[in-house]
């Protein structure tokens, strides 16, 4: 038995080092195709705890009973986001992903209302602009993945006063991207597009697939890699009306 799941975990990080490596997105997605059946398995061994970690943050901070918020899970994968939203009573959700064989696994969960494939980057979010009282994306902002200029489309299809919540990596080998997506998260901060509430550190998001991972000067308690959950409110209309000039009196 420990040694099944001695091999298990070392297949997990052996496929999860791989996917690591790839920095294009048509082959990450079709790495994610044969992926796609075992993933909940490998990141199970892996002790991945975003979604976790994501829907904590999020639902601490949504107002309203749970049933009433619609929520859109960017990059769903094969649904765990939905599995920790569903356990916490929210049953509005809409799913995206650029993989169709990662959407069928999120489909036979069952706890997605709408799935749409959309490949961000390289084409809108099927919904119109101010639809979700919250959107999430988790384990998706990283290279290879979804790019950065791909975060004002979440902004986009939030309503008003709504939240999204994002998470990446932050060990050595994601710290490029990271760092260019806080250059994006903070240029829309500064435009007044949103607020940022919580940018949360967290030092076991999972275990590293490889030594290479873990780095000089990183935070490697027992072969975790780090990660962050960021959470941000969108301007609110109330807010923008607030900074519109006021109409001028008729002469
Ligand atoms: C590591 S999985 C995360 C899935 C899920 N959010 C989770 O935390 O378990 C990353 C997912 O992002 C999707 N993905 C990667 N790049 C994408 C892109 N540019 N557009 C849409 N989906 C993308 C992949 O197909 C994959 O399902």
């Amino acid at each position: 038995m420990a040694q099944e799941e001695g091999r298990s975990l070392s297949e997990a990080r052996a496929r999860v080092g791989v996917l690591h490596g790839i920095t294009d997105l048509g082959h990450k997605l079709h790495f994610y195709k044969h992926w796609a059946p075992d993933y909940d398995q490998d990141v199970a061994a892996l002790q991945y705890r975003a979604p976790h970690l994501a829907v904590d943050c999020l639902t601490q901070a949504l107002p309203g009973p749970p049933h009433a918020a619609l929520i859109l899970d960017v990059a769903c994968g094969t649904g765990l986001v939905a599995a920790e939203l569903q356990a916490r009573g929210f049953l509005q959700l809409h799913g995206v992903d650029g993989s169709p064989e990662m959407l069928e696994q999120a489909r036979a969960r069952g706890f997605y209302q709408r799935l749409s494939l959309c490949i961000l980057g390289q084409e809108p979010l099927p919904s119109s602009e101010g639809t979700f009282d919250a959107v999430l994306i988790v384990g998706a902002l990283s290279d290879g993945q979804v790019p950065c200029s791909a975060i004002p489309e979440l902004l986009r299809v939030t309503k008003p006063g709504g939240l999204v919540c994002l998470t990446t990596r932050t060990n050595p080998s994601n710290l490029r991207y990271q760092e260019a997506l806080e250059a994006t998260l903070d240029g829309l901060e500064r435009a007044g597009a949103w607020q940022r509430l919580v940018a949360w550190p967290v030092d076991r998001w999972e275990l590293a697939a490889s030594e290479l991972e873990v780095g000089p000067g990183t935070s490697d308690s027992d072969g975790f890699i780090s990660g962050i959950v960021y959470l941000y409110r969108k301007q609110d209309v109330a807010q923008v009306e607030g900074v519109r000039p006021s109409p001028q009196p008729p002469r």
